[in-house]
């Protein structure tokens, strides 16, 4: 039996899909009933829990012997760090009093540094918590920025004809589609093919600067002249706050961009690392949601 938390989110639901069209049996965690039962409908087992009821996720792994491992965001946490801990010691006690073996745990780029990187400072933290649990099997994937992320920037393109956010319009960075992140997690848990600890980094087709996702975006949906936008620290906080994000969380994603701008948070491209998802193959969802199409 393999277990996905976070089932129904953009990783974990791929994740399942793959693992269901392949045969595997899956018990799918996430707390929406509804959610839950497009994969309840495709043969999964599902459980609707809170990450945070170390009781009810320890019952919902019993007889797991390979678990895809994350800590949701959660926006308006008051102390995001602190929620970021309170999930993730659940998970480590639920796995321990459960038995599970193998752990796939989403992680993510910049999670060996310990500090200055915002939100990966408590998937530092929980790569460190999780190492500590004797006899476990662990792969530790530290993807890259999400493309999806990318997508907030939709009704600034709608209003302004503009995307942008705090990250510098030149700055080379690795990208990855999701989708490519829950291939490889559903590859190692279909196999379960790891022993000890291992960290594998996932960066995605290519190195984009934003400035360049904009004209690829631009020439997609039509609008040639659209431009990438670098905000300043300070609006970006803001316009994060007006979107409903907690102070904190706010002030933890302004400090997660600095730490890309200032090349803190770096990749290392190798073949091995490097992934199939172009940034062409994935701006077709720019037009679908921008054109209904
Ligand atoms: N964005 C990036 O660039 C980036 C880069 C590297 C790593 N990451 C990591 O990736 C994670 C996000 O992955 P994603 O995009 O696949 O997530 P997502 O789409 O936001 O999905 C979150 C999933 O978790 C479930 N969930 C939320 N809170 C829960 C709770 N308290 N108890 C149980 N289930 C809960 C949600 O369903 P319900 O709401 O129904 O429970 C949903 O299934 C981040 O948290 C971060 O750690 C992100």
């Amino acid at each position: 039996m393999i277990a996905i938390t976070g089932a129904t989110g953009n990783i974990g639901s791929k994740i399942a899909e793959t693992l269901l069209s392949e045969g595997q049996r899956v018990r799918c965690i996430a707390r929406s009933r509804e959610k839950l039962a497009a994969l309840a409908d495709r043969g999964a087992e599902v459980q609707s829990l809170s990450l945070a009821d170390t009781k009810a996720l320890t019952q919902a792994l019993s007889g797991v012997e390979a678990l895809f491992a994350m800590i949701p965001p959660n926006y308006q946490a008051p102390d995001f760090l602190a929620y970021q801990e309170m999930v993730g010691t659940s998970l480590v006690r639920a796995i321990q009093a459960a038995g599970v073996r193998y752990v796939v745990n989403l992680s993510s780029i910049g999670a060996h540094l310990p500090d200055k990187t915002g939100p990966i400072r408590g998937l530092h933290a929980q790569e460190q918590r999780l190492n500590q649990v004797e006899g476990l099997h662990l792969v530790h994937l530290r993807p890259t920025y999400f493309m999806e992320n990318l997508l907030a920037s939709v009704p600034l393109i709608q209003s302004m004809n503009i995307m942008g956010s705090a990250i510098r319009a030149d700055l080379p960075m690795p990208m990855i589609a999701t989708r490519d992140i829950a291939a490889v997690a559903a590859r190692r848990l279909a196999q379960n093919d790891f022993s000890g600890q291992t960290v594998v980094e996932l960066l995605g087709q290519r190195d984009l600067t934003m400035a360049e996702v904009a004209r690829i975006v631009g020439r997609k949906i039509d609008r040639p002249d659209l431009n990438y936008v670098q905000f300043s620290y300070a609006d970006t906080r803001k316009a994060l706050v007006d979107m409903g994000f907690s102070d904190d969380v706010a002030d933890l994603f302004v400090e997660m961009s600095r730490a890309f701008n200032e090349e803190l948070i770096q990749g290392h491209r190798t073949p091995r690392n490097t992934t199939e998802t172009s940034f062409e193959d994935f701006a077709p969802v720019f037009v679908r949601l921008l054109h209904g199409r």
